[in-house]
């Protein structure tokens, strides 16, 4: 990835809420991964899913997908990723856990985490460069995720992607609304939760359009939302485009999910290409 960021308006934006090329990365997910990595279809060679936190790559990879490549609108998110993925590469699992909790735990600067100057080094240096000079700024945030939430890998999943992990993702810096015209190969598997909540309705169609033409004979788009309230539209809107088109499928699988991750009770999307 070409991108030069720029510190200046990094650290003006960084504040902001509102997701952009600077926005802050969350630290951990708050997403049920485990439920919904299992709709990947059985022949996974290669996904695409949100950069997010750096667990969805994690939990794809450690659910069979062979190569993984991640998007996201911010820049942040590739750094989270990138750190989390040399950290696995780095550190043992139980100091792995510390470390993501003291990430989750600690505001600034990032280098007070115990190990971070093991994996920080081993940055591609723009983004060495770039973590340093925001070193007082807090790229990378809690927000309101619980850390009895997230999803952590256990001993066994951790030695798995320890050993299917062993460098970076590939990452497209892009919002989804653009991401079609940036694609260069087709996938088996999109995972895009969570990132239709803050898509604009009248896109829906345009944006899964751009991105079928990127889906393999067998492939899935799966989406879910979170806050409700557009989930209804995009269903409705999704069953009318996959009616008109050959070849596809839509469907909305029901997660038997409660507690931390009830969210999932309104279900997930997948978008279906058949052989
Ligand atoms: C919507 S957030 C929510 C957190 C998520 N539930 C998790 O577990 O990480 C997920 C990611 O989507 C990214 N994002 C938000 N809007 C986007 C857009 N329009 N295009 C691409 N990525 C977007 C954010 O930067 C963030 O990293």
């Amino acid at each position: 990835m070409d991108f030069v960021p720029d510190y200046e308006t990094a650290k003006k934006d960084v504040r902001d809420a509102i997701f952009g090329t600077y926005s802050q990365a969350y630290t951990v997910t708050n997403e049920d991964l485990r439920k919904s990595m299992r709709l990947m279809p059985k022949k996974c060679d290669d996904a695409l899913v949100v950069a997010g936190s750096g667990d969805h790559p994690l939990f794809c990879s450690l659910y069979g997908a062979k190569n993984v490549d991640t998007f996201d609108i911010s820049y942040n998110a590739k750094c989270i990723m990138d750190i989390k993925t040399l950290a696995l590469n780095t550190l043992n699992h139980q100091d792995y856990i510390r470390f993501i909790k003291d990430l989750y735990n600690i505001s600034v600067p990032l280098m007070d985490v115990k190990n971070m100057d093991r994996v920080l080094y081993k940055l591609p240096k723009t983004e060495y460069d770039y973590i340093y000079a925001l070193k007082d700024f807090q790229i990378f945030s809690r927000k309101s995720i619980s850390l009895n939430g997230a999803v952590l890998p256990t001993q066994f999943e951790y030695d798995k992607l320890r050993e299917c992990v062993k460098s970076p993702y590939n990452f497209i810096l892009s919002d989804i609304c653009k991401m079609g015209g940036k694609l260069t190969k087709s996938y088996d598997f999109m995972h895009l939760s969570n990132i239709f909540d803050y898509v604009q309705s009248f896109n829906y169609e345009f944006v899964i359009l751009s991105l079928m033409e990127h889906v393999n004979p067998g492939g899935r788009i799966v989406t879910q939302f979170f806050a409700g309230g557009n989930d209804d539209i995009f269903g409705i809107r999704m069953t009318k485009l996959a009616e008109k088109r050959k070849n596809w499928i839509f469907n909305k699988k029901m997660i038997n999910s409660v507690g931390k991750f009830d969210y999932l009770r309104n279900g997930i999307y997948v978008l279906e290409r058949v052989r």
